[in-house]
């Protein structure tokens, strides 16, 4: 077991160790560095102040750079990784990096505090090459909140921006960055499991599956970690403490997205930006729904694995994938075992997952769904929880209605399918009076809850509306949506 990460920060390598398992990397960004340019707002995920990025290398050997939010990322999930802040870009002679040049030209640095943040997202699209463009920069700026004065001229900076231009610098760099990353994981302990921590809060970071296995069966009280996109939450908003953290991000194997089968196997560690990539062409619904999943930091952080795992009512992810009929597998290290998705939740906070079980894939149908829809409600476009959600699907056997799932979110207290509506439309012909008798029968279905996200007469009338729409939107040509329809657009570049 190695006690020590080993990571490039601002293109130096790095080794630390003696830090507690909980310590996030702003936290620590912001002590001994001394880097401060990085900035705690919210401290959840949600502004954007706290944006560095992080580069990997892809199978092919190549650095992807994502945006991150460092006040929820644990120090211990950036071992083997390049991460840069805003003190990183500006070249050791003072030269602006382009990014921050442009940012100067348009007028757009307007208070020390959010700037950092913006910078850095746009300095993660400037890298990969994609995310400037008209299309696509209210996606490559949607984690960054300013609260004061507006977005206009930071949207100017990026129309500023071309990614070939001054960019010979920065590839000697990244070069430099890729041949530095390839010496750390060259080191002969690169392949031991990782151990940091202080004695109290320990953070664990397997190499392996089977080595995964064993120490959770061993720690049956330890506390998986996906992303930390909800967990990071725990620590710096609830400030509760945890004993033993244990990472799905550094087993070998656990980011990939596989051919099982008929199925599509998620793996632990797959992000839902990975997802969303993956599905663009072959599931548009879903990866429309996926570009309102939080932010780009939170997507490029967060895992699918962790949005199930959490069985969260108000999840994004369950409902869609119970209606393309998704199974899951769970796994000890001496037993796997396959059931459906929609089995796994049994009641609000209880799953079907015995002790040392962990989610070890999921299984996506790999076929079509051409009457596949998503809809999601919430306040804000993006970056906001739904309050309902409605993924729905059904397949048609000469004009006959079968196999039909109707998965709703935010209307019990588990993700759940609708089966008084789902029973008048099986066996029925494609109809819009089934669909409105259909809409009707939701009021056997649920007994919604009254939150701060809506009430329960709205969740009602919104579900039932959603199903109409649904309806109208299988039975007749006309447009339904007002957004989100230029999927193509949408997604450019991101996806
Ligand atoms: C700003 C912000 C915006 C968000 N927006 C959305 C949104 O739009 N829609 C939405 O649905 N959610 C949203 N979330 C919630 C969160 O991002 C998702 O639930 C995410 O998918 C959690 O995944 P993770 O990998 O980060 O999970 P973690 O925080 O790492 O873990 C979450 C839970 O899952 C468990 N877990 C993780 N992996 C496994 C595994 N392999 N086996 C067993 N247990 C496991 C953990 O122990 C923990 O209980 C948002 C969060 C933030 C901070
Ligand atoms: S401080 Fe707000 S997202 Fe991190
Ligand atoms: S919050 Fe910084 S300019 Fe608005």
């Amino acid at each position: 077991m190695r006690n020590e990460i080993r990571f490039l920060l601002n293109g130096k390598a790095q080794h630390v160790s003696d830090v507690a398992g909980d310590v996030t990397l702003l936290e620590w960004l912001r002590g001994k560095p001394h880097l401060r340019g990085t900035k705690q707002g919210c401290a959840e995920g949600d502004c954007g102040a706290c944006t560095v990025t992080m580069a990997r290398p892809d199978a092919m050997g190549r650095l992807e750079h994502w945006p991150v939010n460092s006040c929820i990322l644990f120090l211990g999930m950036i071992d083997g990784s390049a991460i840069r802040t805003v003190e990183g870009l500006a070249s050791p002679d003072g030269k602006l990096h382009p990014v921050q040049s442009a940012m100067v030209a348009a007028d757009a640095s307007q208070c020390g505090f959010c700037t950092p943040g913006f910078v850095m997202s746009l300095y993660a699209a400037w890298q990969n090459g994609r995310g400037l463009s008209v299309n696509e920069v209210d996606t490559t700026l949607a984690g960054n909140l300013c609260r004061c004065t507006g977005y206009r001229p930071i949207v100017d900076a990026a129309s500023m921006l071309d990614h070939g231009k001054d960019g010979d610098m920065t590839k000697t760099d990244m070069a430099n960055e890729a041949a530095m990353l390839a010496a750390l994981s060259l080191a002969k302990d690169h392949q031991d499991d990782i151990c940091l921590g202080d004695g109290v809060t320990q953070f664990i970071a397997p190499a392996t599956n089977a080595s995964f296995a064993q120490i959770y069966t061993k720690n049956a009280d330890a506390t998986i970690v996906g992303g930390a996109t909800d967990i990071g939450l725990w620590v710096t908003k609830q400030h509760r403490k945890f004993g033993t953290f244990l990472w799905t991000g550094r087993v070998a194997g656990f980011d990939q997205i596989e051919t099982d089968g008929d199925f599509m196997r998620i793996m632990p560690a797959v992000t839902h930006q990975q997802f969303l990539h993956h599905i663009a062409d072959d599931l548009p619904e879903c990866a429309e729904l996926l570009r309102r999943f939080g932010a780009l930091q939170v997507r490029s952080s967060g895992t699918v694995c962790g949005n199930i795992a959490n069985a969260s009512p108000i999840g994004d992810l369950p409902p869609v994938l119970m209606a393309l009929a998704s199974k899951i597998e769970l796994t000890t290290a001496s037993k796997t075992r396959i059931l459906d998705l929609e089995n796994f939740f049994l009641d609000y906070g209880k799953q079907d997952r015995q002790s040392s079980e962990f989610l070890s894939a999921i299984l996506v149908p790999q076929e079509p769904a051409p009457h596949l829809r998503c809809y999601k409600i919430s306040k804000r476009f993006d970056q906001d929880i739904s309050a309902v959600m409605l993924a729905a699907n059904l397949h048609l056997d000469d004009g006959v209605i079968t196999d039909v799932c109707l998965a709703f979110g935010g209307m019990a207290g588990i993700p759940k399918r609708a089966n008084h509506a789902e029973a008048k439309l099986a066996g029925k012909p494609l109809d819009m009076a089934h669909f409105k008798a259909a809409a009707a029968a939701l009021r056997d279905d649920f007994t919604p809850l009254s939150d701060m996200r809506g009430s329960a007469e709205y969740r009602l009338l919104t579900s039932q509306n959603l199903l109409i729409k649904y309806g109208l939107e299988l039975t007749s040509s006309r447009q339904m949506r007002l957004a989100g329809t230029d999927l193509a657009a949408g997604l450019e570049g991101w996806s």
